[in-house]
């Protein structure tokens, strides 16, 4: 199965991503986290990255493109792959494209999951995360056990950089300018599908494995 995970920030694709590369067996690439992972290590990417990131802007194209290219030819992404938070502007769409072609792939399905601005917020302000491993939390619609405390290996959980409220206005914007022209051009290539990413976590990965058959 080869999917993209397209919608806004905070939608849920983290989320629904976790699920599906288990039902699947097959390998979760987020770019968001491949640039988290380099910041920490502090490599000259992810601090690159960074000038971007805590701006809630874009990282640009040349940067994001090659690592997914290169990542796309290791050998668990023979099984298939999911991709979570890539496209994110046409022309890394159309390179992801022009790679698959090359590879003689094509994605078996891009999953649209829409949520509405005010629910966005609430969930990006509410959000924290571990650590340690790198699971998601909220303060109110997915509680720890124990406060601060992540359930699945007792990390200390974190509220990201980006997920202020300036910055996530800031990303809901340039989601709006730079990302969503690809829920149009997806349709024009009859390969979306559009998921209501505002029910439970459990209704909406059923929504999505029952577009996926
Ligand atoms: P990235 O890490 O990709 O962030 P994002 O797209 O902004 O998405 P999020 O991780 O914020 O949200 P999500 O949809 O995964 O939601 P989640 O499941 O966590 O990118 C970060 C930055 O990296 C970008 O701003 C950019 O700078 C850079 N970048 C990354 N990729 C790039 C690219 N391709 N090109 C250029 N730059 C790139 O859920 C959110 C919260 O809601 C959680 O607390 C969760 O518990 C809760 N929640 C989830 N689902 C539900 C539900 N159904 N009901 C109630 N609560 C829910
Ligand atoms: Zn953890």
């Amino acid at each position: 199965m080869r999917i993209v995970l397209l919608g806004p920030p905070g939608a849920g694709k983290g989320t629904q991503a976790v699920r599906l590369v288990e039902k699947y067996n097959i390998p979760h690439i987020s770019t968001g986290d491949i640039f988290r992972k380099n910041l920490k290590e502090q490599t000259k990417l992810g601090l690159k990255a960074k000038e971007y990131m805590d701006k809630g802007l874009l990282v640009p194209d040349e940067l994001v493109v090659d690592i997914v290219k290169t990542r796309l030819m290791e050998d668990d992404c023979q099984k298939g792959f999911l991709l979570d938070g890539f496209p994110r502007t046409v022309e890394q769409a159309d390179a992801l494209e022009a790679e698959l072609n090359k590879l003689g792939l094509k994605l078996d399905g891009v999953i649209n999951i829409e949520v509405k601005d005010e629910v966005l917020i609430d969930r990006l302000t509410g959000r924290l995360v571990c650590r340690k491993c790198g699971a998601t939390y909220h303060s109110k619609f997915n509680k720890p056990k124990q406060e601060g405390v992540c359930d699945a290996c007792g990390g200390e959980l974190y509220t990201r950089e980006d997920d202020k409220i300036e910055t996530v206005k800031n990303r809901l914007d340039v989601y709006k300018n730079q990302t969503q022209p690809l829920i149009d051009y997806y349709t024009k290539k009859g390969m979306l599908k559009t998921i209501d990413g505002e029910a439970d976590t459990d209704a909406v990965f059923a929504k999505i494995c029952e577009a996926l058959e």
